[in-house]
Order: C-alpha cells, then sequence, then structure tokens
C-alpha cells in the first residue's frame, strides 16, 4: 500500500494505493473545522471477578484457600512426606469469626523431626530474590502442645528461601505475623510451616502478600499486573462484574457491605466461575485500585436480581429494600463524610479522604418486566440521595429516564468490522451509550492481531461517534493462563509473568493518543474493505415468540419482492408455522433466523409489519444477508 500525504492549509489528503488492486482511496481531513467533542472518560477498563482475575491474580495474596472456606476438605494444602505423623482436617467448632465459619486442626503425632504442612498457592507462589514477603496466620492450640512453627518458603524439591520460626500458641486465637525475605528466585515455590513437637493447632487466615505491592498499599495489588492496567492509562474502572455481580442465584450474588473491613469478618463468596471468592479485592480495594490508575470508579450493583441465562432468580420486591439500602450502604462508603455512619465506617478503615463518585450502574445484562420494576425503584432512591450520579442501564426502559445504556458485544472479526460505522445512525435524542464490554470472541485463538485490528474498525467508530458513545472498556481484563475460563482476555498471567495480547497494545494506542475534537472527515473509495453492500432480507426472533407479514422489498419505487410466505423462505434456525399468510416463529430458542430474496440485492428498502407474542426479548431485522453468519 502506498500512501502520499498533501497538506494544504488546514485540509490533509492522504490517496492511498493498494497494490495489485488499483485502487485509489482518498481520506481527507479537515483540521480547520471542529467537530463533535470526544469523551474525556472515552477509554477505560472493566475489571471482572473472572479467570481467577483478583483471586490467584490482581490481588496480591499468595495463599490459596488462606480461610479454608474453600470446601470442606483443605483444597490447596498438603502434608508433605515427614517421619512425624500428623493429620488435618476442617473444624468447625470454634469459628475464628461468626462469618469465618471453617479452620484447620492439624493434629501432630509423636516421631522424629517435623511435620509439614505445605499451601501450594494459585499454581505456584512465585518468590523473587531480595523481595519480602509478609505472613500473618491466626492460631490457637490445646494445652499439649509446646512447639513453635517454623515458616519457610521452599521449591518442591526442598530449597529454602527464607525461613522464620514463631512461637507462644495459647487456647485463643490469636494473630501472628513476621516477613519473610527471599534469598533465590523461584515462580513456583510453596509456603511450608513445619511443627517438631505434639499436639493440636488450629490456623485461620494463613496469608501470604508481598511487601512490594502496587504503591504499596496493604492488602493491596500484585504490583506487575497493575502496572498494565496503569500502563493503559485508563479513565474508569468498572467492577467488579458481569456476571459475577449477579450470581448463578440470588444466594452468591454480590453483597457491597460484605466486601469491606477486616478480613476475617468478610466471608467467602461463590463465584459463577467457577471457584471461591475470598472478597479481599473489596470495596476499599477497588476504589483504591481507580484513585492509583488515574481514573474514576464505575461501582456497578446487583439489582435483586440473578444471571438471567442461568438461574433467572429474583429478589421478591417486598425484599428489595435490603438490597437498594446495599447499594446505598456502598455510595455513602465511597463518598460519605464522616457525619454518615458508611463514611465514618470508611474512616474506621482508614481512608479519611471522600473517593469521587459518579457512574453507578444498576446490575449487568439484566432486562425485561422484571428488571424495568427493580430499576426504577434503585434509581429512585440513588437519585433522591445522590442526584449527581450518572445511572447506568441495562437496557433502554419506559418507566425511568437512561443516563447511560451499556452495550456489551462478543462476535467475530467480521462483525467488528463491519460495525465501524454502527453509532453513526444512532439516535441522538436517546441515551448516552458506554460500550461496556466487547472483544472478539471468534476466531481470536488466546488473542490475535486479526480480532485487535477488527476491535480497532469498532474503536474508530466509536471515537467518531463520541458525542454519544461517552465511555467503553474490553472485556475481559484478566486470564490467569491455569485457569482460562472466558477466552480470549486482555492480559495473560501465572505466577510470576505476565503479557497483552495484541488487543492489550490496540487499548492502549487509543488511550494514548485521545483527541478532543472529532475532525470533519470523507473517504472516497471504490468499496469500504469489510463492509457488506449486497444481499437478502430476513426476519428472526430471541426467545420470542413473533409475527410477520406484509414483507416487501423495493428499490426506487419498483417492487423486487413480495413475500409469500413460507415460499421462498429459508429457515436457518427455530420453527415458523404460517396462519392466514402470516409468519409465525413459535419457538423460544435464541437466534432464531429466517431469510428469503437474492443475495445481490443492493440499496432497497424493506418493510414489513411485525409484532411480539410473547417470551423474554425481541426481534431480528435483517438485510444484507449474505450467509448464515453475515448479515446486518
Ligand atoms: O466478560 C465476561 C462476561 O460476559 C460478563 O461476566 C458478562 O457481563 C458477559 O456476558
Amino acid at each position: 500500500m502506498s500512501t502520499l500525504l498533501k497538506l494544504s492549509g488546514m485540509v490533509l489528503t492522504m490517496v492511498m494505493t493498494t497494490a495489485g488492486q488499483a485502487q485509489d482511496a482518498r481520506i481527507r481531513v479537515d483540521a480547520g473545522e471542529r467537530g463533535v467533542p470526544i469523551s474525556p472518560v472515552l477509554w477505560g477498563i472493566f475489571f471482572e471477578e473472572i479467570n481467577h482475575a483478583g483471586d490467584g491474580g490482581l490481588y496480591a495474596e499468595l495463599v490459596r484457600n488462606r480461610s479454608f472456606e474453600d470446601a470442606n476438605t483443605p483444597e490447596g494444602w498438603s502434608l508433605l512426606p515427614s517421619s512425624r505423623s500428623s493429620q488435618v482436617a476442617i473444624d468447625t467448632t470454634s469459628p475464628l469469626h461468626p462469618r469465618n465459619l471453617r479452620s484447620l486442626r492439624w493434629e501432630i503425632g509423636e516421631g522424629e523431626g517435623s511435620a509439614h504442612l505445605a499451601n501450594e498457592g494459585y499454581w505456584g507462589i512465585a518468590v523473587r530474590a531480595g523481595r519480602s514477603y509478609r505472613l500473618t496466620f491466626y492460631a490457637r492450640s490445646n494445652a499439649d502442645f509446646q512447639g513453635a512453627v517454623v515458616v519457610s518458603l521452599q521449591s518442591r524439591e526442598g530449597k529454602v528461601y527464607a525461613l522464620k520460626r514463631l512461637s507462644g500458641f495459647s487456647s485463643e486465637w490469636r494473630p501472628y505475623t513476621t516477613v519473610l525475605r527471599a534469598s533465590g528466585t523461584a515462580p513456583q515455590a510453596q509456603l511450608v510451616l513445619s511443627v517438631d513437637a505434639p499436639g493440636v493447632l488450629w490456623l485461620d487466615m494463613v496469608s501470604l502478600t508481598p511487601v512490594d505491592t502496587f504503591k504499596r498499599r496493604p492488602n493491596g495489588l500484585r504490583a506487575d499486573l497493575a502496572q498494565m492496567l496503569a500502563d493503559l492509562r485508563p479513565s474508569f474502572v468498572r467492577f467488579p462484574g458481569g456476571c459475577f455481580v449477579e450470581g448463578n442465584s440470588v444466594a452468591n450474588a454480590l453483597r457491597w457491605r460484605d466486601t469491606v473491613g477486616d478480613l476475617i469478618a468478610r466471608p467467602s463468596r461463590w463465584c459463577l466461575w467457577g471457584y471461591n471468592s475470598t472478597q479481599g479485592l473489596g470495596l476499599l480495594e477497588y476504589l483504591q485500585m481507580s484513585e492509583d490508575l488515574g481514573a474514576e470508579p464505575m461501582l456497578v450493583i446487583n439489582c435483586g436480581m440473578a444471571c438471567q441465562y442461568r438461574t433467572d432468580e429474583v429478589v421478591p420486591l417486598e425484599q428489595l429494600d435490603e438490597w437498594i439500602e446495599d447499594a446505598l450502604f456502598a455510595i455513602e462508603y465511597a463518598i460519605g463524610d464522616t457525619t454518615t455512619p458508611a463514611g465514618a465506617l470508611r474512616v474506621q478503615h482508614g481512608r479519611v479522604e471522600p473517593f469521587q463518585l459518579r457512574f453507578v450502574e444498576i446490575g449487568n445484562e439484566n432486562w425485561g418486566a422484571n428488571y424495568e420494576e427493580r430499576y426504577a425503584r434503585f434509581y429512585d432512591a440513588i437519585k433522591a440521595r445522590y442526584p449527581h450520579i450518572q445511572i447506568i442501564s441495562n437496557t433502554t426502559l419506559r418507566s425511568r429516564p437512561v443516563d447511560i445504556l451499556d452495550e456489551h458485544y462478543y462476535s467475530s472479526p467480521e462483525w467488528f468490522l463491519s460495525q465501524a460505522y454502527r453509532y453513526d445512525g444512532y439516535d441522538r435524542r436517546g441515551p448516552k451509550i458506554f460500550v461496556g464490554e466487547y472483544a472478539v470472541t471468534q476466531g481470536a485463538g488466546t488473542g490475535n492481531l486479526r480480532a485487535a485490528i477488527a476491535e480497532s474498525a469498532f474503536m474508530i467508530g466509536i471515537e467518531r461517534n463520541s458525542d454519544i458513545v461517552v465511555m467503553a472498556a474490553y472485556a475481559p481484563l484478566f486470564v490467569n493462563v491455569n485457569d482460562r475460563t472466558w477466552n480470549p482476555d486482555l492480559i495473560g498471567f501465572d505466577s510470576a509473568r505476565c503479557y497483552g495480547t495484541p488487543s492489550y497494545y490496540v487499548q492502549k494506542m487509543f488511550s494514548h493518543h485521545r483527541g478532543t475534537h472529532r475532525l470533519t472527515t470523507t473517504v472516497q473509495s471504490p468499496t469500504l474493505p469489510g463492509v457488506i453492500t449486497q444481499g437478502a432480507v430476513g426476519v428472526g426472533t430471541w426467545q420470542t415468540q413473533a409475527e410477520f407479514r406484509n414483507l416487501t422489498v423495493t428499490h426506487n419505487g419498483k417492487t423486487l419482492y413480495q413475500a409469500n410466505f413460507p415460499e421462498g423462505w429459508q429457515v436457518v434456525r427455530g420453527e415458523w408455522q404460517v396462519v392466514d399468510g402470516v409468519y409465525r416463529q413459535t419457538s423460544d430458542l435464541t437466534d432464531v433466523r429466517s431469510v428469503a430474496g437474492d443475495k445481490k440485492w443492493q440499496d432497497y428498502t424493506l418493510s414489513l409489519q411485525a409484532r411480539k407474542l410473547g417470551g423474554r426479548e425481541g426481534l431480528l431485522i435483517m438485510f444484507r444477508a449474505r450467509d448464515e453468519n453475515k448479515w446486518y
């Protein structure tokens, strides 16, 4: 491709010739004429607890199952071979805290030498020479136990990198702490507790964290991963989900109140992505992270609905107040002053100055009548107390205003290329748009250049329409490569290393090179690559029953096609029947489609009548349908 740049006055003209295709394209940028402003908070990040993004990732805790809440057996923990016998079991008889019921009972027998209890961490504990690690645990013992606990960082082969001795145990739970300085580097070390005397020891909240967390915050973040985020220079951080906020049932939905305060009092919570969340990364930590990244926080709250793709459970309306209280608590905790109960609690937790908070999202991927009713209750309660807060909704609604609408897109590279113009035609009288989650998920490997380029085409469209699209974030952000539940993701890591996918560098490039205004640009090109200009027509539904009639395709007033259902219609998916000339879709499947017409049709007007008969979502009107996967 050759490019010629000409600058005349404030007008820049680029002439591009694609070798072999004898095709000239002219791009005219008029720098003298300022177009719409570009949102100053356009590019941000979306952090979700998925793929061990937090626990076993960004959250700097190195011990897996630190408070033994993960299961009825001590997962992540094992006894190493020893000539002194010992056994471990989960015990609930005398909990460390009423919200932290399980502890580990370690019965050490007679014999020679020491019994050893090891924690493997999250696929290994990475230690680096010269770095310090803070170890803390709670313990109590029976009267027979007179020994000490030797804590060490060791390789799997037994090479010791650091060692300390702790003693003075009693029948009462007490915290013990020390700092271990590593003499060597090992990406897959383990934490070992060794005891050389008989008796019974109970352990809980065994925690090991690097002293050098990001910005050296206590209960902080893994520095290399947080630096990857800082390097993106995000304007906002949406957290902590995603489906993680919803839970697969109401029982494990997010409650912000459970995520603040002393770690031993934060109940661990089942994460629908397949593991237990410690909730060590909680509200204060997310707010602090946003501030440390120079980004605005965007709090996502559960709206009294569990994931609609999973159980679709809802909190009954008469019990919703408790959930609204939780949302108000979280907001007050973030921005309340010391005279407010939650603000005072934040001060007690070590943060005096209120944080900045402008964005709150009610629910994640929730919709329908249940959402409408619940949204209204949350909206009224939040706006009454905090009118400055911009409320983000998951769908358009009738009963209350939507300040910003959150749209999510996961699709093929072709789809993203074709959507480069999506927002050009959005109604400017409607709500502002937040593209809260998007990524190429088909043919993307674990992240590749093709996906990154397609996303960047879409992002250019976002930037061009930033008068209406005010925020956007790629998703998901992180994957621990040992637990790839969702693919692809922006940043991959293991215990010691991390890397960005090509999409990461696209995000970085856009974020680092932000404009203030759109400039008037015209592209003259025989064809716009990636844009489908011809195709047939179609109708479809998504978990919805509907009927369609009087479908015609015209061009310049001339009728190209008049549907005579079901003649000539190809059912791509779903079940259809014809009743009195009306084409009726009867199944409640997703992505039900049916197409007709000529794939060579270009520039036509499609008209039809349609109505919804029942179901959970809506209708698809398809045009420029090329094949099963390419259509608008
Ligand atoms: O980003 C992964 C998941 O995709 C999110 O949890 C959810 O919001 C979406 O369906």
